[in-house]
């Protein structure tokens, strides 16, 4: 019987984890593997698709599951792996590319923000991203995919493509999977602009709070965060023209895992001086045990190798069957 929750989501092991990937999509990945069968991985095949330093992308990958781990993923109840270490990934998405449509590939928003002008010097990897990603979730008849608010489409495109994989082959090889958003930090902006959204790739690292930023270096980003000279108001309406505002509002509730409004009761009328300070110690007493736990463990490679190795062993056994599947609804003679 397949199991009634399976959860499966990743992350690409370039740069450091900052506070948008760990309150957008990490904090649900630690409750969930609570509650059902978990896969994460981090998506290195995904990272050769953008330039990139070939000498740095093992040693990156080791770092963001000594992240992941400092942040609550327990390896013994999650399947922590990397992506390359499990053939299949690539495999199925070679069988999903003979289902995905160029049209499709064509409306994805993140192809056209990552390729830029440079459209047609972009490699085939970026503008097929989405592809591999849906084998990610469909190899293992994924159920739910925590994400932050900018990977949606990439899940409805995975959905389409079960969907029509599943109408073509007149079979019912691949489950749809649903992405799991949550509310509050669906998406964790810029410090710097609250119209862009926080990432690893913003060259200003002033605009973003990572992972292993010390508590001056938290406090001087959230001191130097853009804000208006208003105090704040007494409902979340009245941050609708306030992006930046609204923004430092929506981090403090999730880190203190309350309600916009609750942040908003206790500082209404009060200016940023106020608010600033208790944002930045919030944010400290979240990330200091994190960053602790994490400088404890990314030095010990042997431990992170084996934790990833027994990781991609579980993966291999859970996804070999459903690749069969896929290669015998496609009607290839294919011995597995
Ligand atoms: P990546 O590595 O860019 O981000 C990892 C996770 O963090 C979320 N996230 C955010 N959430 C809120 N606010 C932000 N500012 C913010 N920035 C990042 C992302 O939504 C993501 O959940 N393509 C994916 C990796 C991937 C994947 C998958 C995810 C590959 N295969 C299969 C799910 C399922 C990516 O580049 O995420």
């Amino acid at each position: 019987m397949r199991p009634a929750m399976r959860v499966v989501s990743g992350i690409q092991p370039t740069g450091n984890l900052h506070l948008g990937n760990y309150l957008g999509a990490i904090v649900s990945w630690v409750k969930m593997q609570e509650e059902g069968e978990c896969l994460f991985f981090l998506a290195d095949l995904h990272a050769i698709s953008m330039p990139y330093e070939p000498a740095e992308l093992a040693s990156a990958t080791r770092e963001m599951t000594a992240a992941l781990i400092a942040s609550g993923i327990d390896p013994d109840k999650a399947v922590l792996f990397n992506q390359s270490r499990v053939p299949a990934h690539a495999e199925l998405q070679w069988l999903l590319c003979g289902t995905a449509r160029i049209g499709w590939l064509n409306r994805m928003t993140q192809f056209k923000d990552k390729s830029g002008k440079n459209r047609e010097g972009a490699s085939i990897a970026l503008f097929a991203y989405p592809v591999l990603q849906a084998a990610d979730v469909l190899l293992y008849r994924a159920t739910h995919v925590p994400v932050g608010e900018d990977q949606k489409q990439h899940l409805e495109l995975a959905r389409d493509i079960a969907e029509k994989f599943n109408f073509d082959t007149g079979t019912e090889t691949f489950t749809l999977p649903e992405p799991y958003i949550g509310e509050t930090a669906a998406r964790i902006m810029s410090l710097r602009n609250g119209s862009a959204k926080m990432s690893k790739s913003d060259p200003s690292d002033m605009s973003r709070i990572n992972l292993a930023d010390d508590a001056d270096t938290i406090a001087k980003k959230i001191r130097k965060a853009r804000t208006d000279p208003e105090p704040l108001p007494e409902s979340l309406d009245e941050l609708n023209d306030r992006p930046e505002a609204k923004n430092l509002v929506a981090i403090f509730a999730a880190l203190e895992q309350v309600a916009p409004q609750a942040i908003l009761d206790r500082f209404a009328g009060k200016g940023f001086g106020d608010f600033k300070p208790a944002l930045a110690d919030a944010t400290v007493a979240t990330l200091a045990p994190i960053s602790e736990r994490f400088n404890a463990l990314r030095e010990d490679t042997d431990a992170l190798d084996a934790i990833l190795e027994k990781g991609a062993e579980r993966a291999k056994a859970l996804g070999t069957p459903v690749l069969a599947d896929a290669y015998r609804a496609l009607g290839l003679l294919s011995g597995r």
